[in-house]
């Protein structure tokens, strides 16, 4: 297919998603899908996004419009990146290898999750300096040293620690499924298998999908891998972790102000406000609802990267408008490599791309310091804050 046809045949998010749901096994597509309990904060997530804005200047002349911007020092292409996503390998075979060659060639960032199924070092390799890496606190302080010490070795220069995950949120829609790894095969399992055979298929070349980064630290075939996360971060260990990692230093998970001031004193680079796309706790305030908040609180030199909830440029757009400096996406990305392989890929990015260009020409704002200083009507406070921390 052109592009040209792919963006006819998928202009958004929402068609991705319905061709993911009718490629892959619908085990697989809830785990991608859902949320935690009555997912609450998925809806939220999504609902507070819509609520947004964003009144256009009509006079200004904004044909060219630049969606560049700096992070960290370093100029990327585009305001938006790649949030980790771990087994992503059952979605569909390689796809962190997909996006993180995409990443590359389209100058933005992509994050390697902990229980990625490709390991660190591939993904730096496809991805160059675009590579960031997530890491999961370990329960076993020698191998979470090793994993560090190889992620620094492969030339990541970002570490994102996740700190919302003290245990796993109760995905209902998992626990009915039965969701395993290797998947239990079931009857209900083999059935809906047999009726993705475009899935099962590209699976059965492959061979099923396993943690890569943890593989080294097996110590007999029972060992199962996941318990080896702590899961909870106290503030002691982010003070380790700075100590530890000389690059950038993210922490993702932060919803509070009081919290993200704190990282910022410890000398953390930059939060995430994140709820793990309402995958944790089911009673999260929305990403966006605690962004100006926080901004207020930090000022307007700390780094505030936000995700749960955006499912399109124009959504990155509003997080911008709202004060976030820096935009991740999880599932827009893994709907795209879910419904077209590697070629979704690249197109996840073009959309997403296209969308954010349209809507920036439309409200007449030429760049992303622009959107930065844009008033929102969701709140009568704008992202940047005037006179906070200038
Ligand atoms: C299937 C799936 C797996 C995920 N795995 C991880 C992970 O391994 N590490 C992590 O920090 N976040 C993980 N997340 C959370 C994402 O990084 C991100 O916070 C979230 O997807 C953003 O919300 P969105 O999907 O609405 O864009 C995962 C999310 C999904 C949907």
């Amino acid at each position: 297919m052109s592009d040209n046809t792919l963006m006819r045949r998928f202009p958004s998010s929402g068609y991705l998603e319905q061709q993911a749901a009718a490629r892959l096994p619908n085990f697989v597509f809830d785990y991608l899908q859902g949320g935690s309990g009555r997912q609450c904060s998925l809806g939220r997530n999504m609902a507070a996004f819509e609520q947004v804005t964003l009144t256009p200047r009509c006079f200004n002349d904004c044909q060219e419009v630049d969606l560049g911007t700096t992070l960290f020092g370093r100029h990327y292409r585009l305001p938006f990146g790649i949030a980790p996503i771990g087994l992503d390998g059952l979605i569909w075979p390689r796809t962190v290898e997909f996006l993180a060659q995409a990443a590359r060639q389209a100058g933005c960032p992509v994050t390697a999750s902990t229980f990625a199924t490709s390991s660190l070092e591939e993904v730096a390799r496809l991805a160059g300096e675009m590579a960031w890496f997530q890491l999961y606190p370990f329960s076993d302080g020698a191998i979470e040293q090793d994993i560090m010490a190889r992620a620094g070795a492969a030339g990541y220069q970002v570490l994102m620690v996740t700190v919302d995950v003290p245990v796993g949120g109760r995905r209902e829609l998992d626990m009915r499924n039965g969701l395993s790894l290797p998947p239990r095969l079931g009857g209900r399992v083999l059935l809906d298998m047999m009726r993705h055979p475009v899935w099962t298929l590209s699976h059965a070349r492959r061979g099923p999908p396993g943690f890569k980064n943890l593989q080294p630290y097996r110590r007999h075939s029972n060992d199962y891998l996941p318990a080896k996360i702590a899961g909870r971060v106290p503030w002691a260990r982010l003070v380790q972790y700075r100590q530890r990692w000389p690059g950038r230093l993210l922490v993702k998970g932060v919803l509070r102000a009081e919290d993200a001031l704190r990282c910022r004193e410890l000398g953390i680079d930059g939060i995430v406000i994140s709820n793990h796309g309402g995958r944790q706790l089911d009673s999260c305030p929305s990403t966006l609802g605690v962004l100006p908040d926080i901004r207020r609180a930090v000022g307007n030199d700390f780094p505030l990267i936000i995700d749960s909830g955006l499912r399109s440029g124009l959504d990155v757009a509003r997080a911008i408008a709202q004060g976030a400096d820096f935009a991740l996406l999880g599932r827009t990305f893994m709907y795209g490599v879910a419904a077209l392989g590697q070629v979704g890929a690249g197109h996840a990015i073009d959309m997403l791309s296209d969308e954010l260009e349209n809507a920036m020409q439309m409200m007449g704002c030429p760049d992303i310091a622009g959107l930065k200083r844009w008033h929102t009507g969701s709140t009568a406070q704008s992202g940047y804050i005037k006179g906070a921390g200038e």
